[in-house]
């Protein structure tokens, strides 16, 4: 599977660490401007398999590419620049710069996810990312000072400043209270709608159940199943090895 329908294609991706085989063999596509969950037990492979894709870690075996085009090799900045924006599990937020400098780091020149155009159009586009996290009143605040759900929608008005059109989010809900994760998933929906195509990997099987088009369940590195959310959230053998009530 590749091209329109599926710009980002994973195929046989292998990375070992050690005697850890982290992700064994994964091949998986990315639905154009839909919401595929990755969803799996700690340690099954879900952040490894971003860093594959995303240059952060060179895999032992496989590909990735996007539009056709091979990935393996290219350095973060590279695969951002082509259009692939990732969060972090821990965020990795310019902590003493400012609100509004974290979210403009992602549009100066220099930066991932630089693009041409004039600085205006650039300020323009991080007060919007601003004002759709609902950081606009916080964007002189340095981000040390902002509160755990402020920090988590500040990584998010990165990702909506470098306007691209992947987005790898890791756990980007952890952690946020009812009304912050609605919050998000009017923000997820919105980016659909402008035909983002989103990989989010997410532990709160509700938030998966709301936002998903579709689940990949990852175990032990390798892909168990792919489909449709209400047959993957129902299967049992899953939920006993996401509850970890597997038999040994
Ligand atoms: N850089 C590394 N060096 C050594 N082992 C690693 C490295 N990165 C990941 N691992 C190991 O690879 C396996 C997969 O880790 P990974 O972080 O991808 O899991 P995950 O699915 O993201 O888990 P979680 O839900 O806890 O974030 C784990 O056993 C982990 O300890
Ligand atoms: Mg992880």
């Amino acid at each position: 599977m590749s091209g329109a329908a599926h710009p980002l294609v994973c195929r046989d991706l292998s990375i070992s660490f050690g005697g850890v085989k982290a992700v064994q063999g994964v091949s998986l596509a990315l639905p154009a401007g839909k919401v595929l969950a990755l969803v799996g037990p700690n340690g099954a492979g879900k952040t490894t398999l971003f860093n594959l894709v995303t240059g952060n870690l060179r895999a032992d075996a496989g590909e990735a590419t996007l539009d056709g085009e091979s990935l393996l090799g290219l350095k973060p900045w590279q695969v951002a620049r082509r259009g692939v924006a990732r969060s972090f599990q821990d965020l990795r937020l310019f902590t003493h710069m400012t609100v509004r400098e974290n979210a403009m780091s992602a549009t100066e020149r220099g930066s991932w996810f630089w693009q041409a155009g004039d600085a205006k159009a650039r300020a323009a586009r991080v007060e919007e990312a601003l004002a759709a996290t609902g950081l606009s009143d916080l964007a002189e605040s340095r981000a040390v000072d902002l509160a755990y759900a402020e920090r988590k929608f500040l990584s998010m008005a990165r990702i909506l400043a470098a306007e691209a059109r992947i987005w790898l989010l890791d756990e980007p809900a952890s952690g946020l209270d009812l009304s912050s994760r609605q919050r998000f998933a009017g923000l997820l929906r919105a980016a659909n709608a402008r035909g983002i195509t989103i990989c989010l990997i997410e532990h709160n099987l509700d938030v998966v159940a709301e936002l998903a088009d579709e689940i990949a369940f990852l175990d032990r590195g390798v892909v168990l199943a792919v489909g449709e959310p209400q047959a993957i959230l129902r299967d049992k053998a899953l939920a006993a090895i996401y509850f970890g009530e597997r038999a040994a």
